[in-house]
């Protein structure tokens, strides 16, 4: 017998679609020079991700970083498995698929270092006009440049990642395993296996609020009372 079993938080499915507006947004902006919206979003993106890696201590046992770090044979083992047609796959995932399978865990991995990578550059980062992270002032103009040209390179390899996420996710989907769907609504159909532990994201919302609160009154408050 199988059941729909709720294996994403809400906290953890809010964070990954308003991480991929927010990079659309930091896309559009820092490739049209809209530096006042680019620096508001990026700090909402801090916040997000901040958080993120805080609830991958203390929240739902799909969304531990602990539960991301498997062995390379994991990896060999889940690939290889795909390639079998057994629509069992689908309905009895192994005990180490009910969160991000193997392959994926490295995926998420190199997200979440390339996002911090933008993050971390982008506020030493300036653009030779009037805008500058807030970090700037404390290293040489030589080394913001140089930081601001990582910025960009770091950028075209988080879109490279961001393609294969894609085309990962259009090959799971050919291979009829749909992971779009359980990303919007949390649940998915589970056999015998023992349900994840979860917990409520709305803890996980209230982390983010205090976060974002700080790095508001950090650096964020002139440019949004300015925006706004
Ligand atoms: C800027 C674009 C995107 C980025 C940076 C991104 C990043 C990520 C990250 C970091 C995760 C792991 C979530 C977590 O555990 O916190 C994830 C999972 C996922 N993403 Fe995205 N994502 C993007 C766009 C998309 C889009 C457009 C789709 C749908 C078409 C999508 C579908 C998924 C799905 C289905 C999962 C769950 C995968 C699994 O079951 O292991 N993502 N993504
Ligand atoms: C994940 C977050 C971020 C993404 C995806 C992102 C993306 C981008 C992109 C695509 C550009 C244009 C690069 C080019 O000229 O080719 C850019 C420029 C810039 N970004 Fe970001 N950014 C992020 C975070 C930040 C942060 C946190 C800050 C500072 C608070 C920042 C400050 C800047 C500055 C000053 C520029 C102008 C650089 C120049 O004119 O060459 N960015 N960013």
């Amino acid at each position: 017998m199988s059941t729909k079993t709720t294996i994403w938080d809400g906290f953890i499915r809010g964070y990954h679609w308003l991480q991929a507006i927010c990079i659309a947004g930091l896309w559009y902006t820092g490739t049209e020079g809209l530096m006042d919206w680019h620096f508001s979003i990026a700090y909402g993106l801090l916040a997000l991700l901040i958080t993120r890696l805080i609830w991958g201590l203390f929240g739902s046992e799909t969304a531990k970083l602990a539960s991301l770090f498997h062995s390379p044979r994991a990896v060999i083992q889940h690939l290889g498995e795909l390639h079998q047609p057994k629509p069992a796959h689908t309905a009895h995932p192994h005990k180490s698929d009910i969160g991000h399978n193997p392959a994926g865990s490295y995926m998420v991995l190199g997200f979440f270092v390339l996002i911090a990578a933008q993050l971390t550059t982008g506020l030493f980062a300036n653009d030779d006009i009037v805008s500058e992270g807030p970090l700037a002032m404390y290293v040489s103009g030589d080394l913001s440049s140089r930081l601001t040209e990582l910025h960009a390179l770091n950028f075209d390899f988080l879109l490279g990642a961001i393609g294969l996420h894609l085309a990962a996710i259009l090959l799971y989907r050919l291979k009829s395993i749909d992971l779009i769907g359980p990303m919007l609504h949390g649940k998915k159909e589970l056999a015998d296996q023992a349900a994840p532990k979860m917990r409520n994201g709305a803890i996980g919302w209230g982390v983010f609020v205090a976060v974002a609160t700080a790095i508001y009154f950090l650096w964020a408050k002139d440019i949004i009372i300015y925006l706004f």
